[in-house]
């Protein structure tokens, strides 16, 4: 034996003592299959496998035909499932947070349960709870929320939603895997109380709700890789939390084989630690067996209780139904940010200006895993004129979403391109020179050919990967001397044929002309805006891409009535704000974003979404800015310095002001708050009770919100105001509604960093409500116990 081999047994023999954990409790079904299966048998739990049959998904384990244990397949699907076949493609994780509705959460989930069931799915890889703790992180449109307790809300009735369907949900990814910069070597340090109070929140409301599986994640916390964290995964999760259900590692993040005994229960994709190399440690006594029951024990408990061992009938697909809860959630999660002179909804008979590429390509989805086949997604420009009636309604690009062909002349070596406008690389990759005709800035885009080809695309020192797992076609804005530059193409993956654009700044100049012409011409001008938010990296700045603010802005020197839809997935700069009417942002709104914009515009449905993160003022102004030490990290640390001050509890421990705050959405409406009243409600909780009107002419959503002080008698950070209920509510003109708003006990304790554990937040603590974090008209007091 090499002394390496040794070291790393005595080590995960030093670890072995530590058990036994909480052992899962087994149904004696369960048990009894344990009992029967070889150790072969039991890893075959314990890792993924490649999928002979594949049907497109991420993850396959091949059961025990013998026993008559199935093969069970996993699937992404953080706004609709995610196979080769297409779903529904329902709004984008933080569209549904925005929503402020919890009914909502479940009915979103339960669509995705029963699509991913019908398509022969068992589990979910989903949702995604981490807070947004910055605005640039690639993930944030397929999070919640800055905010744990809109977070856990919303998690816990997704999770439901999804698993009323007989699908096992998977909350990920444990934890603080809040950025994607770096996102498989940081090392996030974050301290206890902020870990307790402001990522877990969410984590633990889904096993309350009673998620099956949690996702470890890629990055270490506190030292630990977190698919190799005790604290983490048996300290805090099976023991403290009581989670019943089996943690499975993100893809390709686990690190060791002794991670068995650290709290992990199944490497996903495949078994690189837990197959051969566990099977060794077994034999040899380093991992006693008892690890891998329980292990195989947590699985096989959640498969026998959702039917999967009794081969449970699967439903077919409701698309219809479907259709309409994606509508709903979209119209509900539709945040109105600004809307002067009442300019929306639309009315009279004026023609409009569609401007942007967005309106022609509907922007449905962000990227990465949380991308999936959608069934069908009609442009809002088609659903603008097919709601406008007589209405000329034009159309005008403003922008090129990828460019033309790139002229084989511009390259050198030269690239033919086929008639179909693609190239075909010669050899591993290309490499040459691009001359651009002028200075200014250009844009190049590169585009994959086939569903599996992963395709890389550099010019000078920047890149960009497009094609596979949802990346899309990727695109390189750059300023370029003109000259000659360095072109590299490399078909990373599959065919060797790729798509290769160029936008030109004359070009880019010719479009934003032809747009302010169109919306000189028209009574109102409507202008898409994007961003590409995906897995696999942050956004490099707030600002929208490339051309998109010069656009905006020209449009609205042309047209005085220029209303802005953002397809956005999180926060972003807008330079141009003073100068538009309004502003709604439609998030990633999925398949019938272009029904519901349309419906939104026209008045036909009102915007019900309130912001789940606050807006920075500039990017100098938000709780990582100026310290990279905080984001995106040095080296391979990354300090939460901020503590529990993320979003914006930052904001008001800073008097930062924002450009939007938390919790902010304007309505078609206007609403009085009035009457707050806080009564104890005798369980360490209370009700505050708060009147809210509808004083203007149509029908719209309220949220009123209900903000904890601090405690006088707390020596931890605390928050100057703290999210601690809220409720949505539909009113009629004129009508009033005396609403109970319950304030769970929960709400009132803070972590105690020298018991390690909560404690309650007594004394007479301040009670604010309104419409947002930074509205409060109404203030009360609560003494607590
Ligand atoms: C992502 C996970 C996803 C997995 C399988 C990983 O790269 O981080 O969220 O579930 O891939 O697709």
């Amino acid at each position: 034996m090499k002394q390496t081999t040794l070291r790393a047994v005595v080590a995960l023999g030093a670890i072995a003592a530590l058990l036994p954990v909480a052992q899962p409790v087994s149904s004696g079904r369960v048990a009894s299959l344990v009992r029967q299966l070889t150790l072969d048998e039991k890893l075959s739990f314990l890792h993924g496998i490649g999928d002979p049959r594949s049907l497109g998904q991420s993850g396959y384990l091949p059961g025990v035909p013998r026993l008559g244990i199935p093969e069970v397949r996993m699937a992404d699907g953080a706004a609709g499932i995610r196979v080769s076949a297409t779903a529904t493609a329902l709004p984008a994780p933080v569209m549904l947070a925005s929503t402020f509705d919890q009914t909502l959460a479940k009915r979103h989930g339960a669509v995705i349960g029963r699509d991913g069931r019908a398509l022969k799915m068992d589990v979910l890889l989903g949702p995604t709870v981490g807070v947004i703790r910055q605005p640039y992180g690639g993930r944030n449109f397929e999070s919640y929320s800055e905010d744990p307790l809109v977070s856990a809300n919303t998690v816990a009735g997704h999770v439901q939603g999804v698993q009323s369907q007989g699908m096992i949900a998977t909350v990920k990814h444990y934890a603080e895997n809040n950025q994607e910069a770096n996102r498989d070597g940081i090392d996030v340090t974050v301290g206890e109380q902020a870990l307790h109070e402001i990522e877990l929140p969410g984590f633990k409301a889904a096993v309350d709700a009673g998620a099956g599986s949690v996702m470890c994640a890629y990055n270490q916390v506190n030292g630990e890789p977190a698919c190799g964290n005790s604290t983490l995964l048996r300290t805090i999760l099976k023991e403290q939390w009581g989670f019943r259900g089996w943690v499975m590692s993100d893809w390709d993040a686990t690190h060791s084989t002794d991670s068995l005994v650290k709290g992990l229960d199944m490497e996903m994709p495949e078994g690189v630690f837990l197959a051969d190399k566990l099977k060794a440690a077994v034999l040899n006594g380093a991992v006693p067996m008892s690890a891998v029951d329980a292990a195989v024990t947590r699985i096989l408990t959640q498969f026998d209780g959702f039917g999967l061992l009794d081969g449970k009938p699967r439903p077919t697909r409701d698309r219809a139904g479907a259709a309409r809860v994606a509508q709903r959630v979209a119209e509900q999660g539709a945040v109105l940010l600004k809307n002067r002179a009442n300019t929306l909804p639309l009315r009279g008979d004026g023609s409009i200006a569609v401007i942007g590429p967005t309106a022609k390509t509907p922007k449905v989805s962000g990227g990465g895993s949380g991308k999936g086949n959608p069934d069908h997604a009609n442009a809002p420009v088609d659903t603008i004129r097919a709601r406008a009636g007589g209405r000329t309604v034009t159309y005008a690009p403003g922008g090129d979403l990828f460019g033309t062909p790139i002229p084989a002349s511009a390259v050198n070596p030269p690239l033919n391109s086929a008639d179909d406008g693609t190239v075909t690389v010669p050899g591993q990759y290309y490499a040459g020179a691009l001359t651009a005709p002028v200075d200014g800035d250009y844009r190049i885009s590169i585009g994959a050919t086939a569903p599996d080809q992963l395709v890389q695309l550099i010019v000078d020192d920047r890149n960009v990967i497009a094609g596979a797992y949802g990346l899309g076609d990727g695109e390189l804005p750059t300023h370029l001397t003109k000259g000659p530059h360095k072109i590299v193409v490399i078909p990373i993956t599959g065919p060797h044929k790729v798509r290769l654009g160029l936008v030109t700044p004359a070009e880019t100049r010719q479009l934003i002309r032809s747009a302010a012409a169109a919306a000189k011409r028209a009574t109102t001008a409507v202008v898409f805006v994007y961003d590409d938010e995906s897995e696999g990296l942050d956004r490099p700045s707030l600002s929208l891409a490339t051309y998109q603010d010069e656009l905006v802005s020209e449009v609205a020197k042309a047209n005085p009535r220029t209303v802005v839809v953002l397809n956005t997935g999180s926060s972003v700069a807008m330079p141009w704000l003073g100068q538009v009417k309004s502003v709604l942002d439609m998030y990633y709104p999925g398949q019938q974003g272009g029904e519901a914009t349309a419906a939104l515009l026209f008045g036909d449905a009102a915007p019900g979404g309130r912001l789940t993160q606050t807006f920075p003022l500039s990017e100098k102004q938000t709780p990582v800015a100026g310290d990279p030490r905080r984001y995106p990290g040095v080296g391979k640390r990354v300090d939460y310095g901020e503590g529990i001050e993320v979003g914006y509890r930052w904001y008001d421990a800073h008097g930062v002001k924002p450009l939007f705050p938390f919790g902010f959405g304007l309505t078609y409406t206007s609403f009085a708050y009035g009457g707050l009243a806080v009564v104890p409600d005798g369980r360490g909780g209370a009700d505050a009770w708060l009147t809210v009107r509808n004083t203007g002419s149509r029908t719209g959503d309220a949220v009123p919100q209900v903000y904890l002080g601090p405690s006088p008698r707390v020596t931890e950070p605390q928050a100057v105001r703290s999210l601690a209920g809220y409720q949505k509510v539909t009113l009629r003109p004129g009508e009033l509604r005396r609403l109970r708003i319950h304030l769970d006990a929960a709400r009132f304790r803070y972590w105690d960093t020298t018991s390690h554990s909560w404690a309650v937040g007594a004394g007479v603590r301040d009670i604010f409500a309104g419409p947002s974090s930074a509205d409060l008209p109404l203030h009360g007091r609560l003494n607590v116990r």
